[in-house]
C-alpha cells in the first residue's frame, strides 16, 4: 500500500474534482490543457510558493512511496567504481531526486532537472537553506532548467544508469499538444541511458493504454526497449503503476 505522507498531493483524476471556490480553480483549467507548457507550470510553481515556507508538492506521492523501486534497482547497478548518474525528469518541487540522493548506499549523481526555472529556483534555494547529508559521501546533487524533449543535447549517449518520471509523462500525454512531446521524451531516454540502464515511469495510466502507447514509441527509436510494468499500488481509489522501460540488448 502507498504511504500518505504529510505532504501536498495531487493527481489528474484528483485535479479534475477540484471545487470552483478552491484557490487553484483558475489554474487547474489551464493546468490540464497546457501541462506540457514551461509558463503553465512557472505560474503554478509560483502560486504555490506563495503559501509560505517550502513544502515539496508531490504528484501522486512521495519518495517513500516508491523507494522500493529505485534503491534495489540502483545497488543492482553499483558495481561500477564511478557514481551513477541518476536524472528526474520533470522534477518540479517534488522530494523523489533529493530521496535518491539521501538513501541509496550507493554513489549517485543526482539531476533534477525541469522546464519550470521557478520549481528548479525553489529547489536550488531549499536544497542550500536546508542540506541534507547523503548516505554514500560520494554522492552528489544538481538542479538543472531543461527541457527534457532535449536530453541528448545535455548528456552524452548512453551515460545515464536511471531515469525516473513521477507524473511528467502522465502530464505530458494528457495535455492537448504534449503527446508527441512525451513520445520524444521517451525516445531521447532510451539513446542517453547505459545499455543496463533503466527508465522508470510513474503513473496512474492503465497498462491497456500505457504499453502499446510505449510500444509504439520506443519502436520509433534507434534503440530497441524491453518494458514491463507492476502495480505500485492503491491511494484514494486509484491505482498506481511503475513502467519500466530497459534499452534491449542481445543478453535480455
Ligand atoms: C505533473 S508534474 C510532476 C512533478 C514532479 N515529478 C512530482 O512528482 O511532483 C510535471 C512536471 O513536468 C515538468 N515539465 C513539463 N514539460 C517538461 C519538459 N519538456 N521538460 C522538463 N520538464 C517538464 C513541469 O514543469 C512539471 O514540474
Amino acid at each position: 500500500m502507498l504511504l500518505l505522507l504529510n505532504r501536498t498531493f495531487l493527481t489528474l483524476k484528483s485535479l479534475r474534482k477540484v471545487s470552483p471556490t478552491c484557490w487553484h480553480h483558475t489554474l487547474t483549467n489551464d493546468l490540464i490543457n497546457n501541462m506540457d507548457k514551461k509558463a503553465t507550470w512557472d505560474r503554478f510553481y509560483t502560486e504555490n510558493s506563495r503559501k509560505g515556507t517550502f513544502k515539496n508538492f508531490e504528484w501522486f506521492f512521495g519518495f517513500h512511496s516508491v523507494k522500493d523501486s529505485i534503491l534495489p534497482l540502483l545497488q543492482s547497478m553499483s558495481d561500477s567504481p564511478a557514481p551513477l548518474h541518476v536524472l528526474d525528469i520533470g522534477c518540479g518541487t517534488s522530494a523523489l531526486g533529493p530521496g535518491i540522493y539521501r538513501h541509496s548506499q550507493c554513489a549517485v549523481k543526482v539531476t533534477c532537472a525541469d522546464i519550470s526555472q521557478v520549481a528548479v529556483r525553489l529547489m536550488q534555494e531549499h536544497a542550500e537553506s536546508t542540506p541534507v547529508q547523503p548516505c554514500n559521501p560520494a554522492s552528489t546533487l544538481v538542479f538543472r532548467e531543461m527541457d527534457c524533449t532535449e536530453l541528448e543535447g545535455h548528456f552524452e549517449p548512453r551515460s545515464l544508469a536511471l531515469i525516473v518520471d513521477k507524473g511528467t509523462t502522465d502530464a505530458l500525454v494528457r495535455s492537448k499538444e504534449g503527446r508527441a512531446k512525451a513520445g520524444r521524451i521517451v525516445r531521447q531516454c532510451l539513446t542517453v541511458l547505459t545499455r543496463s540502464g533503466s527508465l522508470l515511469q510513474f503513473s496512474d495510466e492503465d497498462p491497456d493504454a500505457r504499453l502499446l502507447w510505449l510500444e509504439k514509441e520506443s519502436q520509433g527509436s534507434e534503440v530497441a526497449a524491453d518494458i514491463s510494468v507492476h502495480e505500485v499500488g492503491e491511494l484514494r481509489g486509484i491505482t498506481y503503476f511503475c513502467y519500466l522501460i530497459t534499452p534491449y540488448t542481445a543478453q535480455h
